[in-house]
């Protein structure tokens, strides 16, 4: 698989660490000197759909494809508003996609849905189809601001890429470990059931974390798939160009560029301006490297990502 085309969408207001010291006992010190976070983009009105539907239409631009002969659309997000309509399907009318003989759904793996669905694509993909490969959130719908623990760590965006089916070199590792407790994000409450038992009242739905296991789980499962996907391609580290990483905390992901041995400044950072923007995280930050002009064709490109579930994976591909 191939991705042809990248695009990036972000709601416009930046929220910059200060106005958390206003809703929680935090200082913009202990933020970027924890995270390496200064700002984060929060929705006011976007959804994860017209986010979504921002990036998908400048990720088909940027690949000069035809919108009819995409046959694929997979949508990673935790944060659509509606269970059904899923969020591709809702892409499939807004874009003006094809009817018939299209897949279009959702998937829910956290942080690490876009690697599961470049995953997936390559399953999916025939010679001559597209696929339309898209991560969308707005985390401000399930954060608690009052948490200083989780609040300042997330933001708002969408990430997509247009990719066709290819022979070219691409390797694919996931996982999960199903953990109830590190890494929540509560169910939408339930209708009253008069043929149910069950009173008690289900958490809510915000993101519920136990930060320092997630970060260990963070640079175990980041140091291990990404040493695999390489040792795949017959390949080390330090022979990869650049790492796209989920953007989650700044010392994960400098502590895995340690562990491998790889140079830190390939591998891409965003997080000071976008904060964690779970399934986003990949996919825009995969656009602001793209479009930073710095991203060659034929360069070895490494996609890593981990998250709620928990899950991770990591994709190798030739640029
Ligand atoms: N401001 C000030 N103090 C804070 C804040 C804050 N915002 N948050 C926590 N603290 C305090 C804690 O209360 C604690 O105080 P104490 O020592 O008095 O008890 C102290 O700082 C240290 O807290 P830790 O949790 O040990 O801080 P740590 O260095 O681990 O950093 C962090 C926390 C940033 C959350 C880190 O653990 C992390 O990045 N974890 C990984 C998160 C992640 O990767 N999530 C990805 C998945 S998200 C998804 O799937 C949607």
């Amino acid at each position: 698989m191939r991705i042809l085309g990248t695009g990036g969408a972000l709601p416009s207001n930046e929220v910059g660490n200060g106005a958390f010291s206003a809703l929680a006992d935090t200082s913009d010190e202990w933020i970027v000197s924890r995270t390496g976070i200064r700002s984060r983009r929060i929705s006011s009105g976007d959804t994860a759909l017209s986010l979504a539907r921002s990036a998908s239409e400048r990720a088909i631009a940027s690949a000069g494809i035809r919108r009819e002969d995409i046959s694929l659309v997979v949508c990673a997000s935790v944060t659509g508003e509606t269970l059904t309509p899923s969020l591709a399907c809702l892409l499939q009318r807004d874009l003006g996609l094809r009817e018939d003989n299209i897949l279009a759904f959702d998937i829910n793996a956290a942080c690490t849905g876009f690697i599961y669905a470049l995953g997936l694509a390559r399953e999916f993909l025939r010679p001559g189809g597209y696929a339309l490969l898209v991560g969308s959130e707005v985390l401000s719908r399930v954060t608690d601001f009052t948490d200083r623990s989780t609040c300042v760590l997330f933001g708002d965006g969408a990430g997509a890429v247009a990719a066709e089916a290819s022979d070219g070199e691409f390797h694919f590792v996931s996982g999960a470990r199903g953990d109830g407790e590190s890494l929540v994000i509560g169910s939408i409450p339930p209708a009253p059931n008069p043929f149910s038992a069950a009173r008690a009242s289900p958490p809510p739905p915000l993101i519920r974390m136990n930060g320092q296991e997630v970060f260990r789980f963070a640079v175990e499962s980041m140091t291990k798939s990404i040493l695999c996907v390489t040792e795949r391609a017959g390949l080390a580290p330090g022979d990869i160009h650049h790492f796209v990483c989920h953007q989650a905390n700044r010392r994960i992901i400098e502590s895995a560029a340690r562990r491998l041995g790889a140079p830190p400044e390939r591998f891409f950072m965003n997080i000071e301006r976008r904060g964690n923007t779970s399934a986003a995280s990949v996919p825009l930050a995969l656009d602001e490297l793209n479009a930073s002009g710095r991203l060659l064709r034929g360069e070895r490109v490494v996609l890593s990502g981990f998250g709620g579930g928990l899950t991770y994976g990591a994709v190798y591909m030739i640029w």
